[in-house]
């Protein structure tokens, strides 16, 4: 088993971008964590981050084949992107959706969610742990 994790824009500013609504760890040690608990568990992971949509929309279409559930922290984009939306709906592979912080316990804008409803579950405000719990629920599911 594969599991794809992708993770959207600003992201790879995480440890020093708003530590105290994502925390202080960066994505290279979320990386080190996901994989640590990925090995446990006997699956392989592949992390990509982006900035930029397109290459996040070309990544998933990549991943037909090479895997076979994504872990997504769409970041910004959740909020904004029909592009995701239909990308995730193209491959039709399980998506777990990641947030660091409880984007319902935030702003109006960020109550809204184009992945939610392609989601096989929805974690948030779990931090860092989040990418964990969704790595391990895919692993059960795709046993
Ligand atoms: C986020 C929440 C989003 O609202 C925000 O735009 C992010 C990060 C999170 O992990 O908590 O960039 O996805």
């Amino acid at each position: 088993v594969n599991i794809l994790v992708l993770n959207g824009p600003n992201l790879n500013l995480l440890g020093t971008r708003e530590p105290e609504v994502y925390g202080s760890q960066t994505l290279a040690d979320i990386e080190a964590l996901v994989r640590r608990r990925a090995e446990e568990l006997g699956v392989g992971v592949g992390f990509f981050q982006s900035n930029w949509e397109g290459a996040l929309v070309d990544e998933l279409h990549k991943a037909r084949g090479e895997y076979q559930g994504v872990v997504i922290n769409p970041a910004g984009l959740t909020h904004t992107s029909v592009v995701l939306h239909d990308a995730l709906k193209a491959i039709d592979l399980p998506v777990v959706e990641v947030h660091l912080s409880n984007p319902h316990a935030r702003e109006e804008f960020r109550h809204r969610s184009f992945v939610s409803p392609l989601a096989t579950a929805v974690i948030a405000g779990a931090g860092a742990r989040g990418y964990e719990f969704a790595v391990e629920l895919l692993a059960d599911r795709l046993a």
